[in-house]
């Protein structure tokens, strides 16, 4: 992705022929991959924390596996988590709803937990 002023610019993710990469709802992971994916997520969900937003509608079907590496797509939404007064909310439904689809196929259950902490110091620590 590629920032540009106003402008977000996303580049077809897929294959040449024009097959997109599968949405992560319709992969299944064996437990390694499962957990990488997992971790990359976590950082990438850092990053925006770090800027003081999240997704706002994140799911399994928001994100696509492309090259074998977890991208997330459909970021116009993208929340505020401090100057939105929903903002903590939309953090929490983001992390969850895409912690439940990792814990269902065997994620630590701690994790999603461990990581909504972490990501509400982050936004928090960016903008007071
Ligand atoms: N294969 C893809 N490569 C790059 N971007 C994609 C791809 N599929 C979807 N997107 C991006 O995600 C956005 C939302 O797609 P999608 O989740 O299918 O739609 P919605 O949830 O709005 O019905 C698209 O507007 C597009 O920017
Ligand atoms: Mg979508």
């Amino acid at each position: 992705m590629s920032v540009a002023g106003t402008e977000v610019l996303l580049e077809f993710l897929g294959t040449p022929d024009g097959t997109a990469a599968p949405r992560l709802a319709a992969t299944r992971p064996a437990a390694d991959e499962r957990d990488a994916w997992w971790h990359e997520l976590a950082g990438a969900l850092g990053i925006l924390a770090d800027l003081g937003y999240t997704h706002g509608d994140l799911s399994a079907y928001n994100v696509l596996v492309h090259d074998g590496r977890p991208v997330l797509i459909d970021l116009p939404q993208v929340v505020d988590v401090v100057g939105n007064p929903q903002g903590p909310g939309f953090l929490e439904r983001d992390v969850r709803r895409l912690g439940e689809w990792f814990t269902a196929r065997g994620l630590d259950p701690a994790a999603p937990e461990r990581l909504l902490t972490e990501l509400r110091e982050r936004s928090r620590l960016r903008r007071p």
